[in-house]
């Protein structure tokens, strides 16, 4: 569903890699994004989850348009409830599209540059799209310092100087100079310590209170996610297999996958976990995906049938959308 507030809609939306497998051997195609559907709406907060390499971060390129899809369709709102096709967009609607998404990765080093004093790295954007002047520049980003929690007189310091924490906090106020629309976050917090976390992430949640700006949250932690997210969209092998409001996906979660990814959760009440099936085996190469349910070879509830049919999102109401051939007869 999509109404005014709707900053982002993916639709069936794809990337795959063509990778060499050998000398003179054809070349094989990764499916490290296979027609993933969702939408998102002005201040709220979507987490993407599952183990690693099941295509978080090839979700988040394509979001921010860092690589173009090589399939479906990415829907950003360009403001006063306008949307823009990414894929379709001309230079000029791509130069608006780029201000409106903006991005915060795991380790904020690499997003910093080291010879640049912070009030200047946060001035950037603000010199490369707007027509500010100097001393504007200046006061929009000491102000952007101080609401993210770090002292605008600390302008002047190198980003080596400030803790993994804060260096994080100005990796945010970098990513809002330009009042962007949505902030696709890639494992924000997890290099930072547990303490720490937790400031990051409250820090997050009131600068959406304020701003009404919406985020992609990237996440293996369910448990930061069972924090800060609104609705929650799993991920196996490129695909979605199940999405839900944080609360009914805590609560019934219907997935085998999810429940076993919540089942190694720490969080979960232990009644619930002892009759979950803990996940076992590894994820499978994207190259050469199981046929069927590509969970089919870690699922204990595996029948034949999924060995040979794709199952595909059945809707269970209340938002709630699960890909399982058995997900009625399970419960
Ligand atoms: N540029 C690329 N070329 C080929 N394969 C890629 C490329 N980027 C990612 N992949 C593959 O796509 C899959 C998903 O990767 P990624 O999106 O990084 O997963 P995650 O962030 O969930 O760990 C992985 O199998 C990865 O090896
Ligand atoms: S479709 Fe079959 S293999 Fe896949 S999750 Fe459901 S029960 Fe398990
Ligand atoms: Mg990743």
């Amino acid at each position: 569903m999509t109404d005014d507030t709707t900053v982002l809609e993916a639709r069936e939306l794809s990337k795959h890699y063509p990778v060499s497998t050998g000398f003179m051997k054809p070349k094989a195609l990764v499916r490290a994004l296979d027609g993933v559907s969702f939408t998102l709406a002005a201040g709220r907060t979507l987490a993407v989850v599952g183990e690693s390499g099941c295509g978080k971060s090839t979700l988040a390129r394509q979001l921010t348009m860092i690589e173009p899809p090589t399939g479906g369709a990415l829907l950003i709102g360009t403001g006063g409830g306008a949307r823009a096709d990414v894929t379709h967009a001309d230079a000029a609607t791509k130069k608006v599209l780029r201000q409106q998404v903006q991005m915060v990765f795991q380790n904020p080093f690499a997003s910093l540059n080291p010879r640049k004093k912070i009030g200047l790295a946060l001035e950037e954007p603000l010199v490369i799209n707007t027509t500010d002047g100097k001393a504007e520049r200046r006061d929009k980003a000491r102000a952007m310092m101080a609401r993210v929690g770090l002292r605008p007189e600390h302008d002047a310091r190198y980003p080596h100087m400030f803790s993994g924490g804060q260096r994080q906090r100005i990796a945010i106020a970098r990513a809002l100079m330009l009042q962007p629309s949505l902030v696709v976050l890639d494992e924000p917090v997890s290099a930072l310590d547990v303490s720490i976390q937790a400031q990051v992430l409250n820090l997050l949640m009131d600068l959406q209170d304020e701003t009404r700006v919406a985020y992609v949250f990237i996440s293996h932690n369910l448990a930061v996610v069972e924090l800060i997210a609104d609705e929650v969209l799993v991920m196996y092998l490129g695909k979605v297999v199940e999405q839900a409001p944080k609360t009914t996906l805590f609560a019934t979660p219907r997935h085998p996958y999810t429940r076993a990814l919540l089942a190694s959760t720490p969080r979960i009440d232990k009644a619930a976990r002892q009759q979950r099936q803990v996940l076992s085996g590894e994820l499978p190469s994207p190259l050469n995906p199981p046929s069927g349910c590509a969970f089919h070879k870690r699922c204990p509830y595996a029948v034949e049938r999924c060995r040979v049919e794709v199952p595909v999102l059945q809707d269970l109401g209340g938002g709630q959308q699960v890909a399982c051939h058995r997900v009625h007869e399970l419960g």
